[in-house]
């Protein structure tokens, strides 16, 4: 096997993102993905419509250098730990937003992406867990094979305060615009090996993302196109069933 740049992994694939985009002249690499605009909407409809103001704690996977999370921040008073599989977006989070690191509101880990429990210990180590308002992740599983998307699920089901929401988008592919990405990605995708780098999606169907939380015990608010966008998908889901999330955790063990 020759392909070094899978044997290095997706932290190391994100790393280098990075630093081509430095290496442009980008300031905030990420910031160049949709615009304001697109993510106030996507903030309001999946945050302030899910009471970001009154979060205590949340926790966010692949920040990236932290436009999402800077709005969370923003919103109201709570404490916030953000994970990433890539140390350099890391870096620059906490560069960009180095007030909040000193005021002990975020917290920035660097997680493994081959560990299916890397979110769920580092809410154990801090003593966070069953007390989290929001598990959020935003235009970062649209980049990871499904079962990923899952094991996240499955860790926030003892993240999670019962009534606690998991929000995220998805790489939905039954959209008109989601079917024309996924065509136009062919071959530079195959081409690149499937690096997420290159904006690589793993497309699902809503109803493969409904099936599972519901299995895993969510009860879920939203899971559709966006409206604005037409491409991506939006998912909202209540952690309220225990009994059906151990179960699922135990047959996944
Ligand atoms: C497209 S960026 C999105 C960053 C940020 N959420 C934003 O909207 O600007 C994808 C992010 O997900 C991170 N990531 C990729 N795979 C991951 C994984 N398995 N677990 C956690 N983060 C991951 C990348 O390192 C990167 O920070």
């Amino acid at each position: 096997m020759t392909d070094g740049e899978h044997t290095a992994g997706f932290g190391a694939s994100w790393d280098r993102y990075v630093e081509d985009a430095k290496a442009a002249g980008q300031a905030w690499p990420g910031d160049d993905w949709g615009d304001e605009t697109l993510w106030r909407a996507w903030f309001d409809r999946l945050f302030v419509g899910f009471g970001v103001d009154g979060w205590q704690r949340a926790v966010e996977i692949g920040q990236g250098t932290g436009k999402y999370t800077k709005f969370v921040l923003d919103a109201g008073r709570a404490e916030l730990l953000a994970c990433d599989v890539s140390q350099r977006f890391l870096d620059l989070c906490g560069e960009r937003l180095v007030d909040d690191v000193a005021a002990g509101r975020l917290k920035l880990t660097k997680i493994a992406e081959d560990d299916p429990a890397s979110v769920r210990d580092v809410a154990e180590r801090i003593g966070w867990l069953g007390s989290v308002d929001a598990v959020y992740s935003i235009d970062s599983l649209v980049h990871v094979p499904f079962t990923f998307f899952a094991s996240y699920l499955l860790q926030a089901t003892e993240i999670l305060k019962p009534g606690g929401r998991f929000i995220a988008t998805f790489a939905h592919g039954l959209t008109d615009a989601g079917q024309r990405k996924l065509i136009a990605d062919v071959g530079r995708v195959v081409r690149a090996g499937g690096r997420p780098e290159t904006g690589c999606f793993h497309w699902i169907a809503p109803e493969l993302l409904e099936r599972t939380a519901a299995t895993i015990g969510f009860r879920v608010e939203i899971c559709d196109a966006d409206p604005l966008h037409g491409r991506d998908g939006h998912f909202v889901a209540t952690f309220e069933d225990p009994q059906a999330a151990k179960s699922a955790r135990d047959a996944a063990r």
